[in-house]
C-alpha cells in the first residue's frame, strides 16, 4: 500500500496534536449539552474514535451514511442517503463529524438534512478540508487541516475502499486512479 502513495501529508503525532486541540475545544464549548456526535460512515470513523477518547463531558455517538463518490474522485454532485442515525436528533447538539469536505456538496446536503429533524444546534467538525474546491459556502466549526486540491488517502479515507487503514494521511500516487 505504502508505494501507492506519493507523498505523507501528516503522521500519526501531527495528528494527534490537531486531534487534541479539536477535543479539547469540544469539551469547553459543549459543557452540559450533552452533544450528539454524528459520524459520516465510513471515512470518519476513525477520526471520530480518537475525538471521542479526548472528549472530558458527557456527549453521545450515532452514525449516518450517505453516498456520493462511487469510486470516483471526483465529486459527482449526486447524493443519496444510505443510513439514517437510530437516534432522535429533535432538540439535540449535533457535530457531525466528517472526513474531508471536497467541493462541499455532501456536508450541504447532509446539514438541509438533519436540519429538517429539528436539532437545538448544527455545528461540523472536519478532519481535512480542500478549500479551493468549495462550490458553495460551507461553515467549518472544527478543522484538523487545511489541504492543496491533491486526493488523500489513509486514516479512514479511502480511495475504492482501500488505504483506509493506513496510519497516515498521504497523496495517492496518480496512476493509481488516472
Ligand atoms: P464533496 O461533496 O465534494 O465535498 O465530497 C466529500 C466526500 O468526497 C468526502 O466525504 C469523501 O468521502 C470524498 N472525498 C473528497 N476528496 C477526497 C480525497 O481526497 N480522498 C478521499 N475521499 C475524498
Ligand atoms: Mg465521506
Amino acid at each position: 500500500m505504502n508505494q501507492d502513495i506519493s507523498t505523507i501529508l501528516y503522521g500519526k503525532e501531527q495528528i494527534q496534536q490537531e486531534i487534541n486541540r479539536i477535543s479539547a475545544a469540544i469539551s469547553r464549548d459543549y459543557e452540559g449539552k450533552n452533544p450528539l456526535l454524528l459520524c459520516v460512515l465510513k471515512g470518519a470513523l476513525i477520526f471520530l474514535a480518537d475525538i471521542v477518547r479526548g472528549v472530558t463531558i458527557p456527549m453521545e455517538i450515532d452514525f449516518i451514511s450517505i453516498s456520493s463518490y462511487g469510486s470516483e474522485t471526483v465529486s459527482s454532485g449526486k447524493i443519496t442517503e444510505r443510513q439514517k442515525p437510530l437516534t432522535n436528533l429533535k432538540d439535540r447538539h449535533i457535530i457531525i463529524v466528517e472526513d474531508i469536505v471536497d467541493s462541499g456538496l455532501s456536508l450541504q446536503y447532509l446539514i438541509e438534512m438533519i436540519r429538517e429533524d429539528k436539532p437545538a444546534s448544527i455545528a461540523t467538525c472536519i478532519l481535512l478540508d480542500k478549500p479551493e474546491a468549495h462550490k458553495t459556502n460551507i461553515k467549518i466549526d472544527y478543522l484538523g487541516f487545511s489541504i492543496g486540491n491533491d486526493f488523500v488517502v489513509g486514516y479512514g479515507l479511502d480511495y475504492a475502499e482501500k488505504y483506509r487503514n493506513l496510519p497516515f494521511i498521504g497523496v495517492l500516487k496518480e496512476e493509481i486512479y488516472s
